[in-house]
């Protein structure tokens, strides 16, 4: 494909979201919206791409971090057309056609823009819109055509006449022009219109008036030109983004027990043969193994995870790493940090936070281990807790290989248990032990005969 410029239009409030957030930064799939279309548009290889932004234009900028783009500032946002026009010097002697793309219309895709610039240079066109014919065309431009079915003009919503808002053929909002037609036309659009705009579709009407050839191409699928305008359009859009992403890893052997309730964001990667069940949500770059099993109700965040997990129902994974065969939940919470070693099983209402768990080791119930390393094989009793705070500074705990921490028992740090050690239950450890040896806390126990009748007996003398 021979040159091509991209500008992306992306200095809009949207006022319809009633949102602080600039539009193109709602998210869908996990990530803001123009991102999308950045990423598709970067598939055509664009020796350039331009990105108005205006309207919280730090923000926007800041939510991309890559080079290869131009930022451009829409100082008042004036309209479509006054926004394109605020690109011109950045193409100023730019040899190749411009790819006009907007920031709220994230599911267009690389086929359609290959299609749309491939049509615009067999027409030799000046200009080629995309269009769509929708069941449901409120909201969107409308393309006017004569009795011979060409375009003569297109017409936005508000300054339609009742019989024009019948029409269903839309403006699809993606455009490739010639560069020169572009910025000349451009100059000549006025803002005459009930919403005081310069509207960049205006030079359709001004390109044929001047004898200029205008071209259409119809998208396949019209789900993939939604622009996103409101907040209930932007859930229709992350419905349609999550049933293309589900399907995808379906197709790519996940089996997924319950699609509709399975929230699978855009930069996640399954292994084959994996089965997740239902309210599952696999977030931001998560990679999941082959062959695991995920039960339901887990949000996993930022995560990888080997082949062969087992994650149980009701997990919360943040930031963490977790190697083949370990099996976690139900109700777990791992928080950043946490990293366990193959064969790991962490069990119900089980914490972990900056935890390094060798492989084998089981913490299966009611615990707490934050900033330690623990290493191999070991057993971590039922509410055994590492003390790891004490309201000034954190400190660590450290684990060997083999130990056996009874239940009940609070490790406060820093301290460190060295291998084959065993702590008895209901310990409280506060100085480092030596490899191999027990450590218990002197206390006596005593059993007093008959008491508990004693006790109720007085008590009830004391009782109305
Ligand atoms: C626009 C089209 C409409 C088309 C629809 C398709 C115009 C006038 N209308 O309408 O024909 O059917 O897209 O989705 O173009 N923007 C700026 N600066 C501005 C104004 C807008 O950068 O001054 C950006 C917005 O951030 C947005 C894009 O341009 O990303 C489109 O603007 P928007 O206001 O959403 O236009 P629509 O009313 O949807
Ligand atoms: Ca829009």
């Amino acid at each position: 494909m021979a040159e091509i410029g991209v500008i992306i239009l992306a200095a809009g409030q949207g006022t319809r979201m009633k949102s602080d957030l600039p539009k193109v930064l709602h998210r869908i799939g996990g990530k803001p919206l123009f991102l999308y279309v950045l990423e598709t548009a970067k598939l055509l290889q664009p020796r350039r791409v331009a990105i108005v932004i205006g309207h919280g234009a730090d923000a926007v900028r800041h939510a991309y971090s890559g080079a290869e783009v131009t930022w451009v500032t829409q100082e008042k946002q004036l309209g479509t057309g006054h926004a394109v026009l605020s690109a011109k010097h950045n193409f100023a002697e730019f040899p190749g056609d411009l790819l006009i793309l907007s920031g709220d219309v994230p599911l267009i895709s690389e086929p359609t823009l290959r299609t749309m610039v491939a049509r615009h240079r067999e027409e030799k066109a000046a200009m080629t819109l995309m269009t769509a014919v929708l069941a449901e065309p409120r909201g969107y431009g409308r393309i006017l055509r004569d009795g011979q079915g060409a375009i003569k003009a297109t017409v936005e919503e508000k300054d339609a006449t009742e019989e024009q808002r019948r029409i269903q053929e839309v403006n699809a909002g993606a455009y490739v022009a010639q560069r020169d037609f572009l910025f000349k036309t451009l100059e000549q659009v006025k803002n005459d219109n009930r919403q005081g705009e310069y509207y960049l579709p205006d030079i359709v009407g001004i390109g044929l008036g001047d004898g200029r050839k205008i071209t259409t191409v119809e998208v396949g699928d019209p789900r993939e030109m939604m622009g996103i305008n409101t907040r209930e359009e932007l859930a229709r859009m992350e419905k349609t983004l999550r049933e293309r992403i589900n399907k995808r890893w379906m197709d790519a052997g996940v089996t997924l027990k319950d699609p509709d309730t399975t929230y699978i964001e855009d930069g996640v990667t399954i292994g084959r043969d994996t089965i997740i069940g239902p309210n599952t949500q696999l977030c931001g770059r998560t990679i999941v193994g082959e062959r695991c099993q995920i039960d339901g109700s887990a949000y996993v965040m930022d995560s990888e995870i080997g082949s062969e997990v087992h994650l149980l129902f009701s997990v919360v994974l943040m930031s963490s790493r977790v190697e083949q065969g370990a099996r976690i939940g139900p109700f777990a919470h791992l928080r950043p940090g946490t990293s366990l070693a193959a064969n790991v099983h962490i069990g119900n209402f089980v914490e972990t936070k900056e935890a390094k768990i060798g492989e084998g080791t089981k913490a299966n119930h009611l615990t707490y281990l934050g900033d330690c390393t623990i290493g191999r094989d070991s057993n971590i009793g039922a509410g055994t807790i590492t003390c790891n705070y004490d309201g000034f500074a954190k400190y660590k705990t450290q684990i060997g290989d083999r130990v056996q921490v009874g239940s009940d028992t609070t490790l406060v740090a820093p301290v460190c248990l060295g291998d084959d050690t065993y702590v008895a239950t209901a310990s409280t450890v506060r100085h480092d032990v030596p490899a191999g040896a027990l450590v218990y806390n002197e206390r006596q126990e005593r059993v007093r005969e008959g008491w508990t009748e004693k006790k109720r007996n007085k008590m009830k003398g004391t009782k109305k």
